[in-house]
């Protein structure tokens, strides 16, 4: 089951000297979420882009399926793609919009289909306005049904949820869950990865055209999950304490010294004073809190440090 549909492998674009991505190196797998977080200018366009066969990279290769995607257009052809544009025809309705590209497609029949990607994605195929009267989560939602309208594999979607209100956020994100569900893997990027903490299932960071973090979403959790660090003499001496003494049970031993207690009702304080009574120094303890947002800053800040 756990087939690597998509593989990029030192994907580098450059647009004259300036690299808009260098060696981007990304496992997809079949069903997942894959959320491609960046601040703009970062790189992610110009990721998904290639990775969609709508750009050509400078150097390194896409593989599909373990085989080098050079030469193979029918691969492309299985993913559905909603980048910057979604080139709708402002004049048309949603209706007459996916009549027109069935036709271009070349697909027969598609009155039933059409219908039924329009309730998919929540618009109604009676609606008769035309698509320049439409709001922009509509627009979104039409450009979704435009994507699928070629029964794809994979899903690609750029910033779909830049500049929707809370309900087109929300929305957006359950139409994305559905379609996993139903089998698609999908591809979205967002430059506030808050805004895909609750879909994606996994993450690529990129900073100034280079990955340099792929986390799953339980290693983010965990990561950015309220916890007490306590830095102590000897972690194997404190832990019989914390369990006896205060009954923390939500526990992880980092290393030699280091102890992460999830327990975070306790207060410092005592969790302090029970260890000093038993007999074991404690160098620092402190309440650890961080945000998605925050971890990303750090994270991107770390990548910059070691550029400099
Ligand atoms: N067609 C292009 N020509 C020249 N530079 C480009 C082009 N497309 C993107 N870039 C540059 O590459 C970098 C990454 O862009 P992009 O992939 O659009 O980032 P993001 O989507 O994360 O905002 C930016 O510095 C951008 O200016
Ligand atoms: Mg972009």
């Amino acid at each position: 089951m756990n087939d690597c549909i998509i593989e990029c492998c030192g994907l580098t674009k450059r647009y004259k000297s300036k690299a808009a991505v260098l060696n981007a190196e990304l496992k997809i797998y079949r069903g997942e979420i894959v959320g491609i977080i960046g601040k703009n200018g970062a790189g992610k366009s110009t990721l998904l882009k290639m990775i969609a066969g709508l750009v050509y990279p400078t150097s390194g290769e896409l593989h599909f399926f373990n085989r080098a995607a050079a030469g193979e257009q029918s691969f492309f052809e299985r993913m559905g793609v909603l980048i910057e544009n979604p080139g709708l025809y402002p004049n048309a309705s949603g209706y007459e919009n996916l009549k027109l590209l069935a036709i271009a497609y070349g697909l027969k029949d598609s009155k039933a289909r059409i219908e039924e990607l329009l309730q998919l994605v929540g618009l109604d195929s009676n609606n008769t306005i035309k698509v320049k009267g439409y709001s922009m989560g509509m627009k979104q939602r039409l450009g979704i049904a435009v994507a699928l309208l070629g029964n794809p594999d994979v899903l690609i979607l750029d910033e779909p949820i830049n500049g929707l209100d809370p309900q087109g956020i929300m929305e957006i994100r359950q139409l994305i869950l559905e379609l996993n569900k139903e089998g698609l893997t999908i591809l979205i990027s967002s430059h506030i990865l808050e805004e895909l903490s609750k879909i994606a299932t996994k993450y690529a960071i990129i900073h100034q055209g280079e990955i340099v973090e792929v986390i799953s979403r339980e290693d983010l959790q965990h990561k950015c999950e309220e916890r007490i660090e306590i830095s102590v003499e000897a972690a194997e001496a404190a832990i019989p304490i914390l369990e006896r003494e205060l009954h923390i049970m939500k526990y992880k031993v980092v290393d030699g010294r280091t102890l992460y207690v999830y327990d975070t009702d306790m207060q410092i304080r005592r969790i302090t004073q029970v260890l000093v009574e038993h007999g074991v120094m404690v160098d620092s303890i402190t309440r650890h809190k961080q945000s998605l947002e925050q971890y990303l800053l750090e994270r991107t800040e770390r990548a910059g440090e070691l550029h400099a």
